[in-house]
């Protein structure tokens, strides 16, 4: 047992307030790493049916899969940090439908590719065949390499991809609502700046009404696009107390300008959990596994992202390279976490940096990444999370395990009874749709049949 630090439980805005939880697998990263002897392979139904039914026996929320429609790629090369191969979302959800029976499971699935009323119908299909645990989370996919990959090609301005998102969204709201008091189809017309259907929905609603809305992003406008559409918001914002804290205060705002309740939009970050049994081998095993995370080949991946050209020739424990990079920004389309940044001034800091301490190229990398999520014994971070989300800074969590499907085990089985001992967590599910488990309000009906972009 352990006391909880910070302050007693009545000063918090949230005293009783429980802590989400979700699994998240990015559709490409080097968190998760699938090189490691202990990790199942990202394209085998087992691997990913035996995280789901963990999730499950702890009482997670949500099963949730990102979605990279294309690898990363410098210079006609494919980053070796890729996982490749990534099956479908909802295929591989729906999948995991038949094997679980509580748990949501959520879609990442794009709006700048798709087209609604295809999307709307397999997404409908996930939630009615799943018993009402389907989500959808909207994203606007911010690359442009992704558009090449499509048949329209290029990709949508900033600005455009977030009016294309609302009518997108629109539209499918119409369509899972569209029937009358008896239950049968009616006809949407939709036709706004974007998207133009006139479709019938020949997929009934499902137990929770229709799938839950989650949305990624993270700019003013994606941020407003959440508050007036979403019921989730996923955000990166899932490390520093203080940074997820402004940022709830700043969703929660702008949901309520929406003309939204404040808690109609529930928050629930990414991050990561490292648990030992003391706190010295608890930040031995997250010194261990940023290491394997960021592998040699990583770390000259990395840096070749700054320098704009292929240096996976260089020795990862030599030095960096003493010429600037040969591009002025960092680039977008190399799926870099730097995009735009000056590359020399980068590469200058970090020469620097590896001068004054005597790093290699592979220990430059290490330290540049920052330890994200929370590092501890079982105890200390379930006071943690239960802090986040009694003073409000989110919801709950996306975790993301360093590695599948055995890294979600610890938390189940250690971190989950001590949430429960603080009152923190469910200790079984009380209803069985997503929606449910979340606490969100049934949807509001969108009934319309004739909708367009002005109206
Ligand atoms: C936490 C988070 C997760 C995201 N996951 C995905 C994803 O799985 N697939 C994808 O195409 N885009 C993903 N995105 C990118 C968004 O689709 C969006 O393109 C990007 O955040 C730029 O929009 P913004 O300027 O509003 O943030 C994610 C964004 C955030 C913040």
């Amino acid at each position: 047992m352990s006391t909880a630090t910070g302050p007693s439980s009545a000063d918090y805005p949230r005293p009783h307030a429980h802590v989400h939880l979700g699994v998240f697998f990015q559709g490409v990263n080097h968190t998760t790493i699938w090189s490691d002897p202990a990790s199942g392979s990202q394209i085998d139904f087992e691997t990913f049916r035996e995280v789901a039914q963990t999730a499950e026996r702890g009482l997670f929320d949500a099963f949730f899969l990102g979605e990279g429609l294309r690898l990363r790629e410098q210079n006609g090369l494919l980053h070796d940090l890729d996982v490749v191969g990534r099956p479908d979302a909802i295929t591989q959800l729906s999948a995991l439908a038949a094997v679980t029976r509580r748990i949501g499971l959520v879609a990442t699935q794009n709006v700048t590719y798709n087209d609604p009323a295809d999307l709307a119908r397999r997404l409908a299909s996930l939630d009615v065949l799943s018993g009402g645990r389907g989500a959808w989370n909207i994203v606007t996919t911010d690359n442009s390499w992704t558009g090449a990959n499509f048949r329209r090609g290029g990709w949508l301005d900033h600005e455009l991809r977030y009016v294309r998102a609302a009518e997108f969204v629109e539209a499918a709201q119409a369509l899972w609502d569209a029937f009358d008091d008896e239950g049968a189809p009616v006809e949407v017309r939709y036709a706004g700046r974007t998207v133009e259907l006139v479709a019938t929905p020949t997929v009934p609603r499902s137990a929770q009404g229709h799938p839950v809305l989650f949305q990624a992003g993270d700019s003013p406008a994606g941020r407003d696009f959440a508050a007036s559409h979403a019921e989730v918001i996923f955000s990166a914002h899932g490390t520093d107390h203080a940074d997820a804290l402004a940022f709830a205060h700043d969703v929660r705002r702008r949901t309520v300008a929406a003309g939204r309740p404040e808690d109609d939009v529930k928050i629930l970050p990414g991050t990561q959990i490292i648990l030992g049994a003391t706190p010295d081998e608890a930040r031995e095993k997250a010194r261990w596994v940023k290491e394997q995370q960021v592998t040699p080949a990583t770390a000259l991946s990395l840096i070749g992202q700054v320098w704009g050209e292929d240096l996976s020739h260089l020795d990862p424990d030599g030095p960096l390279p003493e010429h600037d990079p040969v591009v002025k920004a960092i680039g977008e389309t190399r799926g870099t976490p730097r995009p735009g940044r000056d590359a020399v001034a980068v590469a200058r800091a970090w020469r620097e940096r590896a001068t004054e301490q005597g790093f290699s190229i592979r220990e430059l990398v290490l330290d540049q990444e920052r330890q994200r999520g929370f590092v501890g014994t079982p105890s200390s971070v379930a006071d943690e999370l239960a802090h986040w989300v009694r003073s409000g800074a989110s919801d709950g969590f996306n975790l993301t395990p360093w590695v599948v499907p055995g890294g979600l085990d610890d938390v189940v089985d250690r971190l989950v009874p001590e949430l429960q001992e603080r009152g923190a967590y469910r200790t079984e599910y009380t209803g069985t749709t997503l929606r449910e488990h979340l606490g969100l309000r049934a949807p509001v009906p969108h009934r319309r049949t004739l909708v367009t972009a002005d109206a």
